[in-house]
């Protein structure tokens, strides 16, 4: 079965390589810390979890564009810790999704689980951390999925006890090559939000400039505060928020919907004191199309992507990481 898998995933470096949507040149890891000193020491692997407690809000699209945008010079472990499993779809496509779930083969259920069970296993098994991380692209850098299986939350209603620590122990314990870990969220508040939280050092909230648009900060700065309560010496901030689907779709930028919730959106992140990124991700079609593994006509979804990448890397690399 493994050697299955590793002739699938040998396909699916080979499909990504030639329609790469990420192939803008990367900035130099020089020029930028040239450019921007950084506060702290280097201090290895850092940890994001893409959150936002309002769905579809581009915290799938964002994560999984960020994975494949950074591995083209980094080693990126993309973490998928929705039941939805999109980004796993996304980053594996249709067929390579179809095979891991026929296969059985481990998924972050069986991370949660803490061990491999017998089937693919003749007995119960540890987990080997090669096997749950499936290479999913190498150019450059590399991108590692973890991926997951619509029955996850099935699996973890089924358990009496969810151990909420159980994915950080696993990064913790193996991964000393990985740069940078993504992790994209579902947006409803679950065990699976405090197991993000327990594994990040940082969080990044994508926000659509709509209606409603920062009907989710309230919550997720309560479970911030609750999460940073419970556990006084983790270290969780708020890397920033991004405006995602900006300009709409007829090129009128938004218009006054846009404007209203944009004066939302200010207003509640310097009540939070959170930073806004300055670049704002446009509206385009080519974004579901990538994400679908269609890369023929990616629109302006790359260009209007890739300097948001610029940015989150930057204000990473201010704080000591990705340099
Ligand atoms: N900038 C964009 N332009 C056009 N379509 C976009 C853009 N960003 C996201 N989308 C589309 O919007 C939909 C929702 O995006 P996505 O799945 O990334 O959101 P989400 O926050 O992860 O959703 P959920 O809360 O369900 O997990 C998808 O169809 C995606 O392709
Ligand atoms: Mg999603």
């Amino acid at each position: 079965m493994r050697r299955h898998n590793k002739n699938h995933m040998c396909a699916l470096e080979r499909r990504e390589t030639q329609g790469d949507p990420m192939s803008a040149p990367t900035e130099t890891t020089a020029a930028m810390t040239a450019a921007t000193p950084p506060k702290t020491e280097p201090s290895g692997r850092v940890a994001v979890s893409v959150i936002n407690m309002k769905g579809g809000v581009g915290k799938t699209t964002i994560a999984t564009m960020l994975g494949r945008q950074l591995a083209r010079s980094h080693k990126v472990l993309a973490i998928d810790l929705d039941p939805q499993a999109n980004m796993s779809q996304a980053l594996m496509g249709e067929a390579g999704y179809r095979a891991f779930m026929d296969d059985e083969s481990p998924s972050v259920v069986e991370v949660f689980k803490g061990y491999q069970p017998p089937g693919s296993a003749a007995s119960p098994a540890p987990l080997d951390p090669a096997t749950v991380a499936r290479t999913v692209r190498r150019v450059g850098g590399e991108l590692r999925l973890i991926p997951s299986r619509f029955d996850f939350s099935d699996n973890l209603c089924e358990a009496t006890r969810t151990d909420d620590q159980a994915l950080a122990r696993f990064i913790a314990d193996g991964f000393d090559d990985i740069d940078i870990v993504l992790i994209d969220c579902a947006p409803t508040e679950s065990v699976l939000t405090r197991a993000a939280y327990h594994t990040s050092r940082y969080v990044l909230v994508p926000v659509r400039p709509e209606f409603f648009a920062t009907i989710g900060f309230p919550l997720l700065h309560r479970s911030l505060e609750g999460f940073r309560n419970q556990n006084p010496g983790h270290k969780l901030d708020v890397l920033g928020i991004v405006i995602n689907n900006a300009g709409y779709d007829g090129g009128n930028d938004g218009g006054p919907e846009k404007e209203r919730a944009m004066g939302e959106i200010e207003r509640e992140a310097a009540a939070h004191d959170w930073r806004i990124f300055s670049h704002q991700i446009s509206y385009s079609r080519g974004f579901p199309k990538m994400m679908r593994g269609d890369y023929s006509w990616p629109g302006n979804a790359r260009t209007s992507f890739y300097p948001f990448g610029k940015q989150f890397r930057r204000a990473l690399s201010e704080e000591g990481y990705l340099l």
